[in-house]
C-alpha cells in the first residue's frame, strides 16, 4: 500500500491506541547499520519550543539505547492491530540476540529525513531527529511514579524527536478505525 505524507497530528488517535496494551514500535539503527525495532508503551506527540515533537522513553538496559544515542534519530511506527505478535516479540526480545526485522518478516522502509528506517508493514511512521535528551531523576520525580516504574532502577532517558516527516497508508482509516 502506498504511503502518503500527512500532518504529524493526523493519526495521533491511532498512535495512542497502539501504545496500550500492545505497543508501538521504535526503530533505530545499530553500529552495523542494521535496523532494530523495540516496542514502546510510552510516547507523547505535541509542541515544544514551537516545534512538532515526539518524545520516547528508553531505559539504558535496552539495546536500542546505544543505537539511538549514536545515530541521533529514530522512527516511531504504528503497527496494525493484527500485528500484535510483532509487538510482543519486539517487546520481549533484544536486538543483541535477534535480528527482529528478519524474525518478524518486517521490511525496512528508507526514511527521507533520517537514517533510521520505518517499517513498511506499519500504518503510520514519524521520522524524528533527536534535538534534546533528558534523564529521568528520582530527586525530581513524584514518589508514586518512582515506586511504580523504577523499583529496579534503570531510569529512562527521554528523547525529544523533532518530527521531520510523517507518512501513513492511504487506506489507514479503513484498516485502523479508532
Ligand atoms: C507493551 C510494551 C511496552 C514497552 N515500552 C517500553 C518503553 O516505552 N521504553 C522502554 O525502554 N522499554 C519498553 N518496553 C520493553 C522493551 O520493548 C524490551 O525490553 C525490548 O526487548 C528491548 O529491545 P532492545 O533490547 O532490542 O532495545 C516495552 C515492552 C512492552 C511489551
Amino acid at each position: 500500500m502506498a504511503k502518503m505524507e500527512v500532518d504529524y497530528t493526523k493519526y495521533f488517535a491511532q498512535l495512542h491506541e497502539s501504545l496500550s496494551p500492545s505497543g508501538a514500535l521504535l526503530v533505530s539503527l545499530d553500529e552495523n547499520n542494521r535496523p532494530n525495532a523495540m516496542t514502546i508503551g510510552w510516547a507523547t506527540l505535541g509542541v515544544v519550543w514551537s516545534q512538532p515533537i515526539c518524545t520516547v522513553l528508553v531505559r539504558p538496559s535496552r539495546y536500542t539505547y546505544g543505537c539511538i544515542n549514536a545515530t541521533g534519530d529514530f522512527t516511531v511506527c504504528v503497527p496494525y492491530p493484527e500485528m500484535r505478535d510483532v509487538a510482543d516479540f519486539c517487546g520481549t526480545r533484544s536486538g543483541r540476540d535477534y535480528d527482529k526485522f528478519a524474525e518478524c518478516d518486517l521490511t525496512a522502509l528508507a526514511s527521507e529525513t533520517v537514517q533510521s528506517p520505518g517499517i513498511e508493514e506499519c500504518g503510520v511512521i514519524w521520522e524524528c531527529r533527536t534535538i534534546y535528551t533528558s534523564d529521568v531523576k528520582a530527586e525530581t520525580l513524584a514518589a508514586e511514579i518512582d515506586n511504580s516504574a523504577y523499583a529496579g532502577g534503570d531510569y529512562h532517558r527521554v528523547y525529544y524527536g523533532l518530527v521531520q516527516r510523517c507518512i501513513a497508508d492511504e487506506d489507514l482509516e479503513e484498516r485502523f478505525a479508532v
